[in-house]
């Protein structure tokens, strides 16, 4: 039954995912990966991450995971359609949709800004989603390629940080936004700083929290819950240094993380292929 939730991100942003289900799901297990090798996944093309994406979920997968959470807006935004092809055995959920009924909610008709990383706002993925739920409402993307560095680095109340900030969130504020969507895992970890920038009018979505509702729902719904006294037992991954991720995750996530395992691509993480199910094209990439 204690079969885990499984959750994957290019690093430590997944966590503030794995922390919503947690407060939200606290007799859950959690078995997370961060593909700290590979970061930053904004930065890589939608093959590369479509391969990463697919080889951590099989990994995900053979720890028995009962549902995986791509807690990636990248890999939500260009593998979740060929990882369900695949995988047709779980249930796989991403964040986008969840982040886009979200902002759906509380926007009122002013234009609503995206904060993401360089890959997502490439993919227009909610303009597209938010499209379907709101088509009156201007979506304003904005790339912010400076933020996933200032995260992983644990500099997250920095000058620095303070200053980057500044500048991805003005020009949306000037253009109108009054809702600003957290379009990338990592930036929950800046959003009081996000705040401050924006001012006391505009509401901040940060999609974590309804996609650990989403999760909720769907476990609810195949009678795959634990028990509400259950013990969760706490697995977590890196495919760089398991010291580093200990360290900084630990003061994102409290004592829930003891000691990180490394795992490394071409021994525990494997290339799979990958079939886009679409265009029935087959690729396989070195990883
Ligand atoms: N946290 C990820 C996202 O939500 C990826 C960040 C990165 O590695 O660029 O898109």
């Amino acid at each position: 039954m204690n079969r885990p939730i499984g959750i994957f991100d290019s690093g430590l942003g997944g966590l503030t995912v794995a922390r919503r289900i947690i407060e939200r799901l606290p007799q859950e297990s959690i078995s997370y990966v961060g593909d700290e090798a590979h970061i930053p996944y904004g930065e890589k093309s939608p093959e590369e991450i479509q391969n990463f994406a697919l080889g951590i979920t099989n990994f995900l997968l053979e720890q028995n995971a009962k549902l995986v959470i791509m807690a990636c807006n990248m890999s939500s935004a260009t593998a979740l359609r060929v990882a369900r092809a695949h995988f047709p055995q779980a249930p796989i959920i991403g964040v986008i949709e969840a982040g886009a009924r979200a902002a759906a909610k509380e926007a009122s008709g002013a234009p609503v800004g995206v904060l993401a990383t360089t890959g997502t706002v490439r993919t227009l993925a909610y303009t597209k989603a938010l499209g379907k739920l709101r088509p009156e409402i201007t979506v304003c993307e904005q790339a912010c390629p400076k933020f996933v560095p200032i995260v992983e680095s644990g500099r997250w109340n920095s000058d620095e940080a303070k200053e980057t900030v500044r500048g991805y969130v003005e020009p949306l504020i000037k253009k109108g936004c009054r809702t600003l969507v957290l379009g990338c895992t990592h930036y929950p970890f800046l959003k009081d700083l996000i705040a401050g920038a924006a001012g006391p009018e505009v509401a901040i979505i940060d999609p974590s929290e309804e996609t650990a509702a989403e999760a909720e729902e769907i476990l609810a719904e195949a009678g795959m819950l634990n028990p509400p006294h259950a013990e969760p037992v706490y697995q977590y991954c890196t495919s760089d240094s398991p010291e580093q991720f200990t360290e900084l995750g630990g003061r994102f996530m409290g004592n829930t993380i003891s000691n990180a395992r490394k795992i490394t691509w071409g021994k525990e993480l494997g290339a799979i292929e990958c079939r886009d199910v679409t265009a029935g094209q087959r690729a396989r990439s070195a990883l």
